[in-house]
């Protein structure tokens, strides 16, 4: 399931982080993948582990884990932390899958189930750099507003197109989900989207009780935690 999260971030928190990383070094992307990934990787990103990095991710973690869409979606888990690139001059990330599992610097591993970009640059100040997010139901191009996220499975075929004028700039991260099958997810938030609906038009009565149990009931049943 692709969906689009509104109004992650606020637009003064994208235009403190937008300075903030302007004003930064910049290293290879190529360092954070492996060997397929190198080889259709040009962009550049924040080195990992670094105190910018580790401080501007944290609020776009908060921000997300604070949205209510992006809870219901998602189903976090663990949030990996963020990365920041950026593309510029014909930068692009060719088609890849990102890989399984993430090693973190601790050691432990998480499992990537969901990919999550939040867009830091609008859409007026580049031309290219969509990202193309290949489904069952065809080939996605996803360009946002800055603030604004998309959370797509990490299972999924994606790149981000070639950057022909101006800068993309975006955070970009993994969540392992309580849930770990898209379908189940999937499954799960539409019924507790309807449910929310159905309780904003008539309240709770004992049907919606019992709905609300049954979606209880199912997390119950697919949870990892
Ligand atoms: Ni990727």
């Amino acid at each position: 399931m692709m969906l689009h999260i509104p109004g992650v971030l606020s637009p003064d928190q994208v235009k403190s982080m937008r300075a903030r990383l302007a004003a930064t070094d910049w290293i290879d992307g190529r360092a954070s993948v492996g060997s397929q990934g190198a080889q259709v990787k040009r962009n550049r990103q924040l080195a990992e582990g670094s105190p910018l990095a580790v401080e501007l991710g944290q609020v776009v973690s908060a921000a997300l884990m604070a949205h209510p869409l992006f809870f219901s979606s998602v189903l976090p888990l663990r949030i990996l932390p963020p990365y920041f690139n950026g593309y510029a001059g014909g930068e692009h990330y060719g088609p890849h899958v990102d890989g399984a599992i993430r090693a973190q610097r601790s050691g432990a591993t998480v499992r990537a189930d969901v990919s999550c970009t939040v867009f830091l640059s609008d859409p007026e100040e580049y031309d290219g750099g969509e990202l193309t997010v290949i489904d069952t139901y065809g080939t996605h191009e996803v360009k946002l507003p800055a603030g604004d996220a998309i959370v797509y499975p990490s299972s999924s075929v994606h790149e981000v197109r070639k950057v022909e004028r101006g800068e993309r700039v975006a955070s970009f991260l993994w969540v392992q989900s309580m849930v770990r099958d898209d379908g189940r997810r999937a499954m799960l938030f539409e019924l507790d989207t309807n449910i929310q609906a159905l309780r904003a038009q008539h309240g709770d009565g004992p049907a919606l009780v019992a709905l609300t149990g049954h979606y209880h009931n199912l997390l119950r049943m697919w949870a990892e935690t």
